[in-house]
């Protein structure tokens, strides 16, 4: 131990403790490291659009386009092609079409299960995550429906079990749940065993909290400027932690095969007790909000943004996840396969 020394004095240093000796060559840090980022670790959030051959650049998230399906197509080869093991679909949905309801929800023919047919035929073998909630597809921006400003929970759940059960028709791998209604796990569960899709996995959100760093998503699905209120009715407070712990309980009890924190690098904390307390498959979210912030900084010259891209998915891995949903998943991948 170090006693303290007296003004003017050298502190009593025990030098037989010296933890730098393992981080004085590379191969000797390499040997104690304790994680590992690979590219298996990596979902990879695409935004779809209509049309053909479109490209469009969502402001707030530089280097991130929503994709027409054709596109979506060829980001699924290129993730393949890197090993990225799954993709995750987001819809920009034309306003025209939205309403109280979220109709387009449940249409057989909308932007997600469209991408699914596409992606799934071309690319067999990435994995397909929908998003299931109801926000890309209301006229309110909420991810429930409204009985005057109140987001209804039983009638919303009835509503996501048809939205589940229309994307597992259309070909999707796993559903993920994004909405924070109660009993939505449970009762999806249910209706795709009827439904003959024992296979299709869910991943639950299981603890997302009400957060500001999905701005720039809101604005990528076209739901931002539509939203009325906020949604701290249905998603967590940020200043709660043990709540987290009750989330993820009742969304395994009810059947997710895996649990997710949302947002990220915030959040770390949660992940680490979601991941001691169930050992359950745990993944993270990197919100837009996120990458938004890094890809600011980088393109600033403020920081490096290869550096901290990397060094904040090591995080994530460190805090005790499986995997993350990131933006920066073709880029890292990129980096990864080539030799950090
Ligand atoms: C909607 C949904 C959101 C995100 C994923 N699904 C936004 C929200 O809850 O308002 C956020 C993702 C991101 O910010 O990258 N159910």
């Amino acid at each position: 131990m170090t006693g303290h020394a007296a003004p003017g004095q050298p502190a009593k240093l025990n030098l037989a403790l010296r933890p730098r000796r393992n981080r004085r060559t590379p191969w000797s840090r390499r040997l104690v490291q304790e994680t590992a980022l690979t590219v298996n670790d990596l979902i990879w959030p695409i935004f779809i659009l209509d049309g053909q051959n479109r490209r469009e650049p969502v402001g707030s998230m530089p280097g991130v386009d929503r994709l027409s399906i054709d596109e979506a197509v060829r980001a699924a080869e290129q993730g393949a092609r890197l090993g990225i093991p799954a993709i995750a679909l987001f819809p920009y949905t034309d306003p025209a079409l939205r309403d109280d309801t979220g109709s387009q929800a449940f249409n057989p023919e909308n932007l997600v299960c469209k991408a699914l047919r596409a992606i799934k035929s071309a690319v067999p073998d990435i994995g397909l995550v929908t998003d299931v909630a109801l926000d890309p597809y209301t006229s309110h921006g909420h991810d429930g429906l409204m009985r005057g400003d109140e987001i209804i929970n039983d009638e919303t759940v009835a509503a996501l079990v048809a939205q589940s059960l229309n994307q597992a028709r259309a070909g999707c791998d796993v559903v993920a749940p994004s909405d924070m209604m109660d009993g939505r796990i449970g009762a999806i569960r249910t209706a795709l065993d009827a439904a003959n899709f024992e296979h299709v996995q869910i991943m639950a959100y299981a603890a997302k909290y009400a957060s500001a760093f999905y701005g720039p998503f809101r604005e990528a699905v076209g739901s931002g400027g539509l939203l009325r209120g906020d949604k701290r009715t249905y998603q967590m407070d940020p200043h709660n932690s043990d709540e987290a712990l009750r989330e993820v309980a009742l969304d395994l009890e009810q059947g997710a095969d895996m649990v997710m924190v949302k947002p990220g690098m915030p959040y770390l904390d949660i992940v680490r007790r979601v991941k001691d307390e169930f050992g359950a498959p745990t993944f993270a979210y990197q919100v837009s909000g996120e990458y938004a912030m890094i890809m600011a900084a980088a393109r600033n010259g403020w920081i490096d943004g290869d550096k901290a891209m990397i060094e904040s998915l090591v995080c994530f891995k460190r805090a005790g996840c499986d995997g993350v949903l990131t933006y920066f998943a073709p880029m890292v991948a990129e980096k990864l396969t080539r030799g950090l």
